[in-house]
C-alpha cells in the first residue's frame, strides 16, 4: 500500500546491468482475454455522475463506454458498487448481494452489464472477501451471538482489565489506517477485530459457514454474468489463532509511530498459510463456470508483500490454481522518480525469471491507492511509463485518467475524507490520505470536467482539467498522452506483441531501458532514458534482430529531438532527448 516498503528498494537494486531474453512463442495460441485485454480500472464514485450528486454512479459509466471501445480497452474493473455505508468508499460491504443507491440499482446493474456485453467489454467485479461493514446484518446478529452467525467475525476475549476497569486488547495488532485492530463491544462484552477501520469487522475464516457464504455471493455475481474478479486485500484473510504480539519492523519507514500499521511486522495477521487454501476454494467456483460454458472467466488477487518469493504462491499450482495473476505491485513499491533504468529492468527480470512456469506477469503502475504516475514518477514519464508497461509480456491493468495523464489533486485537510488520511490526522494526513488519486475523471474543459452538473463534488475536480481532459486530447491536431495510449493499445493487439520474443535490457551506461518485441521478424522497439541529458542509442548493436531502419511508431509528447511519427531513422543512431521515450516498428 502507500508508501510502502520503499526502504526495501536495496533488496532489487543491487544489480547494476541487466538484460533478459524470452523466445518468440513456436506454437502461437489465442491469449486469454484476460492475458491480452487492457484491465481498465474505474473508480465508480470518480468515473461519470448521471444524477448530480456530485457522486459518480452506474448510468454515468453506461454513458461513457464508448471511450473504451475508442480507445481498445477490452475489460473493466470497478471498484466495490455493492451496498455501503462508504466508511472506506465502498470497501465496507452492508450487503454483498445488492447494489449501493447512491451508484443505482440492481437493473442499473443488469442494464450496464448489457451494454457492455453489446460492445464486447469484459466486467469485473471488486471482490472483498476480508470484511464486511459492521452495518452488515450479519454482524448484527453475530454481535448478539445468534445461532450461525455468532462466530462469523473474530471474537475474541480481553486479555484483562486495566485500573480503572477498562478492558485489554487481546493482542498489539494495529489496523492499516492506523490504531489498534481491536473494537470493544458493549454489547457481546468482547473485542472484535479489524484489519481495516473499525467499521470494516473482519470476516472469520476459520468457521467454514463464512466461505459458503462467500462462495454464494461470487455465485450471485457469476449468474448475473459478470467475467471475474479483483479479489480485495486476501492478504489478511487469516490470522494466527494465539493472538500473540507482532513485533516491531525492523524496516519501518523513518517516520513512522507505533500507531501506524508499517510500524510493527505483521508475522501474525499477513499472508498466513491458509490465505492460499481460501484462494484455491474461490478459484474452484470461478473454474466450475468457465468449464461449463467455455466461457473464460477470471480472478485477480490484491496483496501487497514483502517479497516476490511470498507473492508468487498465490498463482497456486497446477493441480490447484489460485489466482490467474496477482497483482504486481512492485514498480509502484520500489521505484519512483528518481529510480534509474536498472532498478526498472532488474523488477522486470525478476518477475520473469521468478515466476511459475506458464504464468502471466502482471503490470501495474497506479490505483486508488496510490499517487498517480505523473505525481510519483514526473509528469515527463507519464508517456514512457505507459509504454514500458503496456508492451511487456503479460496482463496489464490502467488505473482511470492515467490514459490522458491525469496527476494527484491537492486536497486541503478540511476536504479529505478518506479514513487513511482522516485517521492521521491534520498534520500527518498527507502521507496517507488517497484522496489526491480519487478525484473526479476529466472527460472536458466544462465545468466540473464534464464530471457532474453538481455545485460541489464529492472530491474536488483537478483545477487542470481546463486543459487536461479527454476531449481536448482526442480533438487536438497535435499529439496527446490519450494518442500515445491508444497507439500503445493498437500495438497490443499485433503478433509481436501477442507471441514475440522479449530482449530486456539497460543500454547507454544505464540510462536507457529498452525493450524489443519481435515476432517472425516483425515487431517493435521501445527505447526509455533515465537520462538527464540527450544519449544516442545503437539499437542494432545493442538489440538482436533490428533492421537498420526503421519507421517512428510513436514518441512521448514533446519528444526530442523532434522526430515526426511515421518516418524513418535509422536504428544504429536513435537519439532520445532527456528522460524521452520513443518506440519504432519494423
Ligand atoms: C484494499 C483496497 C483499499 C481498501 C482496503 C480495505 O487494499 O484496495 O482501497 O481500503 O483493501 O478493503
Ligand atoms: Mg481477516
Amino acid at each position: 500500500m502507500k508508501h510502502v516498503l520503499a526502504f526495501c528498494l536495496l533488496a532489487i537494486s543491487f544489480r547494476l546491468s541487466s538484460a533478459i531474453k524470452l523466445p518468440q512463442n513456436p506454437d502461437p495460441q489465442p491469449l486469454k482475454w484476460w492475458q491480452s485485454d487492457i484491465i481498465y480500472q474505474i473508480y465508480p464514485r470518480s468515473h461519470q455522475d448521471s444524477d448530480g450528486d456530485g457522486v459518480g454512479d452506474l448510468k454515468g459509466i453506461e454513458s461513457r463506454l464508448d471511450h473504451f471501445v475508442e480507445l481498445g480497452i477490452g475489460s473493466v474493473w470497478i471498484s466495490p458498487i455493492y451496498q455501503s455505508p462508504m466508511k472506506d468508499f465502498g470497501y465496507d460491504i452492508s450487503n454483498f448481494t445488492n447494489i449501493e443507491p447512491t451508484f443505482g440499482t440492481l437493473d442499473d446493474f443488469r442494464s450496464l452489464s448489457d451494454a457492455m456485453k453489446e460492445r464486447g467489454l469484459k466486467l469485473i467485479m471488486d471482490f472483498v472477501p476480508n470484511h464486511s461493514s459492521d452495518m452488515h446484518a450479519w454482524f448484527n446478529k453475530s454481535i448478539h451471538s445468534e445461532g450461525k452467525y455468532k462466530d462469523y467475525y473474530v471474537w475474541k476475549d480481553p486479555k484483562g482489565y486495566d485500573a480503572e476497569g477498562n478492558p485489554i486488547p487481546p493482542a498489539n495488532w494495529v489496523n492499516h489506517f492506523g490504531g489498534s485492530s481491536f473494537e470493544w463491544n458493549e454489547i457481546r462484552q468482547q473485542f472484535y477485530l479489524h484489519q481495516f477501520v473499525k467499521e470494516q469487522p473482519d470476516l472469520n475464516y476459520e468457521n467454514p459457514e463464512v466461505m459458503k457464504e462467500m462462495l454464494a455471493a461470487m455465485k450471485f455475481w457469476l449468474d448475473a454474468g459478470v467475467d471475474g474478479f479483483r479479489m480485495d486485500a486476501v492478504q489478511t484473510l487469516f490470522e494466527d489463532q494465539r493472538f500473540l504480539d507482532e513485533p516491531v519492523n525492523p524496516d519501518r519507514p523513518a517516520n513512522s509511530i507505533p500507531s501506524d500499521h508499517k510500524y510493527w511486522k505483521h508475522i501474525y495477521t499477513i499472508n498466513q498459510p491458509k490465505v492460499i487454501d481460501a484462494l484455491v476454494e474461490f478459484r474452484k467456483l470461478i473454474d466450475i463456470y468457465t468449464l461449463a460454458d467455455g466461457k473464460e472467466r477470471c480472478m485477480m488477487t490484491e496483496a501487497y508483500l514483502d517479497t516476490l518469493e511470498e507473492l508468487l504462491p498465490y498463482y497456486g499450482t497446477k493441480e490447484n490454481p489460485a489466482a490467474h495473476f496477482p497483482f504486481n505491485f512492485d514498480l509502484i513499491v520500489y521505484a519512483n522518480g528518481s529510480s534509474g533504468a536498472t532498478t526498472f529492468a532488474n523488477i522486470i527480470d525478476e518477475w520473469y525469471l521468478k515466476k511459475p512456469e506458464g504464468a502471466t506477469v502482471n503490470w501495474l503502475v497506479g490505483n486508488h491507492d496510490n499517487f498517480r504516475i505523473g505525481s510519483r514518477y514526473g509528469e515527463d514519464a507519464i508517456d514512457k511509463m505507459n509504454m514500458l508497461i503496456m508492451l511487456l509480456p503479460g496482463s496489464v491493468v490502467t488505473y482511470y485518467g492515467e490514459e490522458i495523464g491525469m496527476v494527484d489533486n491537492v486536497i486541503s485537510w478540511e476536504d479529505t475524507v478518506d479514513p487513511w488520511g482522516c485517521n492521521a490526522g491534520p498534520d500527518r494526513y498527507s502521507l496517507f490520505s488517497r484522496d489526491p488519486e480519487r478525484c473526479p475523471m476529466q472527460w472536458s474543459a466544462e465545468d466540473n470536467a464534464g464530471f457532474s452538473t453538481a455545485n460541489k463534488t464529492w472530491l474536488p475536480v483537478h483545477p487542470n482539467h481546463k486543459q487536461l481532459n479527454v476531449e481536448a486530447q482526442k480533438n487536438t491536431t497535435g499529439e496527446s498522452h490519450l494518442k500515445v495510449y491508444k497507439r500503445l493499445s493498437d500495438l497490443r493487439k499485433t503478433e509481436a506483441w501477442q507471441f514475440g520474443g522479449l530482449e530486456a535490457k539497460t543500454t547507454n551506461d544505464g540510462e536507457i531501458y529498452g525493450y524489443s518485441r519481435i515476432f517472425n521478424n516483425q515487431g517493435f522497439l521501445f527505447l526509455g532514458s533515465f537520462s538527464n541529458q540527450t544519449v544516442t542509442v545503437n539499437a542494432t548493436q545493442e538489440f538482436e534482430g533490428i533492421p537498420s531502419t526503421a519507421t517512428v511508431y510513436t514518441t512521448n509528447v514533446g519528444f526530442e529531438p523532434e522526430t515526426a511519427i511515421g518516418s524513418s531513422i535509422s536504428t544504429s543512431s536513435i537519439v532520445v532527448g532527456a528522460k524521452h521515450s520513443i518506440i519504432v516498428a519494423f
